[in-house]
């Protein structure tokens, strides 16, 4: 297969298995992320590893510049870097609630923005994007989170509208809770002390955080179903809007945007997540 296809956060968690199963897959594949030191196991796989820092204009120019001089130009574009902050609105520095909408959102639109032009031109094109269950529903101390997942899906949906004309096709792609680095630094954080009043209902949160991602199966063989998701919304022929893996991220998306009305889920996420007086 020539098709030539970019991954971001190629150098951890979900992006690395993504990255690994395009590969498997035939495509001509760049893994991109700030440490090219942890992309060395893909490389032996023959993905290309390229320095990425989404947050930054000139690393973006630099990376496909490298990736076009060479491998090519690019196919298939799956935006997977982020960085998930976390803690009450009030507590969660401003800079850092910011830096996430960099990473997650804003970096996300620059670097697609630059893989359009050739995508038109050739009338082929596939921009997958990296959401979560966290992009359709909310949980309490998760809100800078929160919005730059709703940003990213709203975003998606426009570009699919707007670029099927051209057979440009955009996909969400939302992974269900997998370990991986995402959440190390909220669970190497102590709580106690840091949030005053909020530290109970915060602790509980985090608490509850814990239980879901240790019942997680690991992060491989549910991160590889998500690979394996990123690797359809990149050979079918019709993508769908969305794609949700493992099964935990489709029931959850289900039950809170079919099955239940909003305020109810809602209020039900919030119990769940340790806050009792949701309104
Ligand atoms: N794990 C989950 O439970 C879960 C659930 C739903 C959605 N997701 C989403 O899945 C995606 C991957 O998450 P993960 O769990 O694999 O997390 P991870 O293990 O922490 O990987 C994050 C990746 O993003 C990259 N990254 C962070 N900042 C960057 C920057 N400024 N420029 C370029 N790359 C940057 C990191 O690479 P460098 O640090 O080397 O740059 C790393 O490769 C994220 O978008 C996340 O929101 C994850």
């Amino acid at each position: 297969m020539n098709k030539v296809a970019l991954v971001t956060g190629g150098s951890s968690g979900i992006g690395a298995m993504i990255a690994e199963e395009l590969r498997k897959a035939g495509f001509k594949t760049i893994a991109a992320a700030r440490r090219l030191e942890k992309m060395s196991s893909l490389k032996a796989l023959g993905v290309v590893a390229v320095e990425l820092d989404v947050t930054d204009e000139e690393s973006i120019d630099r990376c496909l510049a490298e990736v076009r001089s060479s491998v090519g130009e690019i196919d298939i574009l799956v935006n997977c870097a982020g960085v998930a902050p976390m803690g009450p609105v009030e507590c969660v520095p401003e800079k850092t609630g910011r830096r996430a909408f960099e990473v997650n959102y804003f970096g996300l639109v620059s670097l697609t923005k630059k893989c359009l032009p050739y995508m038109r031109r050739q009338r082929w094109g596939r921009i997958i994007n990296v959401s979560s269950p966290a992009g359709v529903v909310t949980q309490p101390f998760n809100s800078w989170y929160n919005g730059s997942k709703h940003a990213v899906e709203g975003f998606t949906k426009s570009l699919r509208q707007e670029m099927a004309q051209f057979g440009v096709v955009s996909s969400i792609v939302r992974p269900g809770a997998i370990k991986s680095e995402l959440m190390d630094p909220v669970f190497n954080e102590s709580v106690a002390g840091l949030y005053d009043e909020y530290d109970a209902s915060y602790g509980r949160y985090v608490d509850v955080q814990r239980q879901i991602f240790s019942r997680s199966s690991g992060g491989e063989s549910d991160s590889r179903k998500v690979a394996l998701a990123v690797v359809k919304a990149a050979t079918a022929e019709r993508p769908k809007l969305s794609y949700n893996a493992p099964l935990s991220a489709a029931a959850t998306v289900f039950v809170c945007r079919f099955l239940l009305p909003e305020n109810l889920s809602n209020r039900l996420f919030a119990r769940y997540m340790g806050c009792k007086d949701s309104p």
